[in-house]
């Protein structure tokens, strides 16, 4: 396709009353111009954004984007400088496009982010169109006048309208698109005479209609809602939700909670997965069939196998989850972990860089950092990874069906043997071999009576002296 898509987002957001640049702010996790991008058809010939305020962290935010392969086609940016309206924002793209070979331009907002993938190919595939909505309160928006037979007439700013074009409920949603020669010219005769003395893209879109015919399509308001405020925020965000709900349901996943549940646009859910009130799902994550997540748990860009158990209250980020492993309550997996098929860990565990082999099971308050742990090794209650030495961190690695007793210290770096078994306490500071018993214990002393004779000298304030 030789239509080139340019998203604008060069505004200031004053509404939000933010630092962050309004197209930044995310809905579901991802920001609103990462919607608008992955919406875009995978063979389009370019997209430009236009940036401005902001700009140096939309820069970085694209550049991220693009690493992480989450943007369909290519991007190149366009600095507007002060922003002078939305013409002004397409007059500044003018040696962009000329440059990609543009035959048809796509205009869309960075702020309206619930445009679908299917209106979007639509409209790049027109020749010459408008989305439009209707609203029982059109507000601020620009209103939409039609000749008889439905084609575009006028455009007209709701700040530079007379009172019977306020009262039309039929309004821009702000998204066209138009041939770049038409378009082209029309940008090069804009004024900005008018109310906010801003160059109007609407009146170059209105010259364009003038002389070929511009059609006008009305669609859900949802899907051309812009974000300006807090309030359009969480609703576009609730809007956004009920949307995946239903989705996901309808592909045989189980919500008990619908509405409490949030669930990004990049998460992948497999049939009979089953949410409990109050998860979170953000940036990519994938979760095999069957697969239970619990109460309250946060899982962000991480790959879940199928069976698998999260219990509630586990927070979980750029980790891999084999099948049939339970995890939880309140576990902690962070970035690098990866478990194998059946693996436990239990509350209060927290891993990183962590890879466990078949069967590992760390049921409780452990830190296991910069480790790799062999099939069906066992770690006791409060056993530590000492992964950091205060300047650097050193590694791990123990063997298959090791029994590491609790409350032991491993220091790193070290390496333990198939089959060892560390007892109940130990500072291990030392290789251990495979098959060896390992201990580090100091020496228990017991006093026969002397639980009497301690109570009876703390009783006349002389205590263990
Ligand atoms: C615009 C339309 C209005 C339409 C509405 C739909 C014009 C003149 N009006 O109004 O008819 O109903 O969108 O949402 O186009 N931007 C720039 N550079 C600028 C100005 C704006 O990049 O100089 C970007 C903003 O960041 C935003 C988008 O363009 O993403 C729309 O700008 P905004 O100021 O919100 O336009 P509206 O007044 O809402
Ligand atoms: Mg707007």
């Amino acid at each position: 396709m030789s239509t080139v898509a340019v998203i604008l987002a060069a505004g200031l957001g004053t509404r939000m009353k933010s630092r962050l640049p309004k197209v930044l702010h995310p809905i579901l996790g991802d920001p609103s111009l990462l919607w608008v991008l992955r919406a875009l058809p995978k063979d389009l010939r370019g997209a430009v954004v236009v940036v401005h305020h902001g700009k140096e962290q939309v820069l970085a935010a694209l550049k991220s984007w693009e690493q992480a392969g989450l943007l369909p086609c290519p991007v190149t940016t366009v600095d507007q400088g002060e922003p002078l309206g939305t013409g002004h924002a397409l007059q500044a793209c003018i040696p962009e496009l000329d440059r990609l070979g543009t035959s048809q331009v796509a205009v869309l907002c960075g702020d309206v982010p619930l445009t679908t993938a299917s209106t979007v190919l639509h409209l790049c595939a027109a020749e010459a169109l408008l989305l439009a909505m209707d609203l029982p309160t059109p507000g601020s928006y620009g209103r939409v006048l039609q000749h008889s037979d439905g084609r575009l007439a006028g455009l007209v700013e709701a700040k530079d309208a007379t009172p019977t074009q306020l009262a039309l409920q039929r309004v821009n949603g702000g998204a066209y698109s138009l041939p770049w020669p038409a378009l082209r010219k029309a940008l090069l005769a804009l004024t900005n005479d008018n109310a906010q003395k801003e160059f109007y893209l609407t009146d170059a879109v209105v010259a364009v209609a003038r002389e070929i015919s511009v059609t006008v399509e009305v669609c859900d308001p949802e899907e051309l809602a812009g974000m300006n405020s807090r309030h359009d925020q969480a609703a576009l965000q609730a809007a956004a939700q009920r949307r995946i709900e239903r989705h996901w349901m309808g592909e045989g996943v189980t919500f008990l909670h619908p509405g409490s549940t949030l669930v990004g646009p990049r998460v992948h859910l497999q049939q009979d997965v089953v949410l409990e009130p109050g998860v979170r799902l953000e940036g990519s994550v994938t979760v095999g069939e069957g697969t239970r997540i619990g109460q309250g748990t946060v899982i962000v860009d991480s790959v879940l196998g199928p069976g698998i158990e999260v219990r509630p209250y586990c927070v979980i980020g750029l980790a891999h989850i084999g099948e049939g492993s339970k995890i939880g309550p309140f576990a902690r997996l962070r970035e690098g972990t990866e478990l194998a098929e059946g693996v436990h860990i239990g509350n209060f565990v927290e891993t990183k860089k962590a890879k466990l082999q078949r069967g590992v099971k760390a049921n409780h308050l452990a830190y296991l950092g910069d480790t790799e742990i062999g099939t069906g090794t066992n770690i006791g209650a409060g056993v530590i990874t000492c992964n950091y030495d205060g300047v650097n961190k050193h590694r791990t690695i123990i063997g298959g069906n090791v029994f590491v007793g609790s409350d032991t210290q491993l220091v790193a770096p070290l390496v333990i043997g198939d089959g060892a078994i560390i007892g109940a306490g130990s500072t291990i500071t030392k290789d251990v071999a495979a098959d060896s018993l390992a201990l580090s214990r100091v020496p228990q002393m017991s006093h026969d009576g002397g639980a009497s004779r301690l109570r009876s000298r703390q009783k006349k304030g002389t205590g263990l002296s």
